[in-house]
């Protein structure tokens, strides 16, 4: 039987009509709204995706807005799929897949995270260099689909190089300050402990969090060139105070995505 994503870009290919989207975007917790930017949006819910994963998470919507911005014809990810939810990793990379078949050749992903560097305040937009997978978790584990990319792809250059320096350069033209760091990821739900702040850091992470890099190898395998945000919505455990909770990821990130807003329009018109 042949994987899902033959039967998701199928039934995408359908809803879209003539629309044929070059640039995907995952917009992360409170980020949702970057796609309110999209003209003439078309919506497509995953519920109208036969087998499609759902999302379940607050501040995660679960839909497809398909339309152009700035020019280009993009599909947003409006809700993204967590292992903490019970999904398999292998689910991520079906939809990546998916992604592939309708000939997406550009993945942004945007992520909320919490800081393990000093030097990276809450509200800061971090520019992802690389990852560290802490998930103990890969969604490739599985057969290969050999038509669709290689059994041991290479990760060199994760996150695309020549996309990193249109990022800080469409920054700078903005003013923004732009950080820029390693992010590692957890499986979540819970949040860290102290403990586990101060390991990450000492691993080379400055920023942490429970999504993204399952999407991030499965786009390197089947050659979609990736460009990744962080949002910063708090220190990690035991560098601030309070204790973490959603709501305040929610929050920062929702008044955060004003300016990731500006830098990723800016940043599709160039591509
Ligand atoms: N840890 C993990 N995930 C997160 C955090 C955090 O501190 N903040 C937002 N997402």
């Amino acid at each position: 039987m042949s994987e899902p994503c033959y039967s998701f870009a199928e039934q995408l290919k359908k809803l879209l009509g003539s629309f044929s989207p070059e640039i995907a975007l995952i917009l992360g917790s409170g980020l949702g709204d970057i796609a309110s930017a999209i003209t003439s949006p078309l919506i497509i819910d995953y519920s109208q995706i036969k087998g499609f994963p759902q999302s379940s998470v607050s501040g995660h919507l679960g839909r497809f807005v398909a339309g152009t911005l700035q020019g280009k014809r993009v599909l947003c990810m409006q809700g993204r799929i967590h292992l903490y939810e019970g999904h398999s990793p292998q689910v991520i990379s079906q939809i990546i897949k998916t992604f592939k078949l309708l000939g997406i050749k550009t993945l942004i992903v945007t992520n909320a995270a919490g800081s393990l560097n000093p030097d990276i305040l809450p509200g800061s937009i971090m520019l992802i260099t690389d990852h560290i997978n802490f998930s103990f978790a890969n969604p490739l584990i599985g057969a290969n689909d050999d038509r669709l990319g290689p059994r041991f792809p290479d990760m060199s250059n994760a996150y695309t190089k020549d996309l990193q320096t249109l990022a800080r350069k469409t920054a700078a033209r903005h003013n923004l300050a732009l950080k820029e760091g390693v992010y590692l990821m957890v499986s979540g739900p819970n949040f860290e402990t102290a403990a586990e702040v101060k390991a990450f850091a000492i691993l080379g992470a400055d920023a942490v969090g429970m999504s993204t890099v399952p999407e991030v190898i499965s786009a390197n395998h089947v050659g979609i060139n990736v460009l990744g945000f962080s949002i910063i919505t708090n220190m990690g455990t035991g560098l601030q105070k309070s204790a973490q909770t959603h709501c305040e990821t929610l929050a920062v990130a929702n008044r955060a995505a004003a300016n990731l807003s500006l830098l990723l329009t800016d940043i599709v018109k160039e591509l």
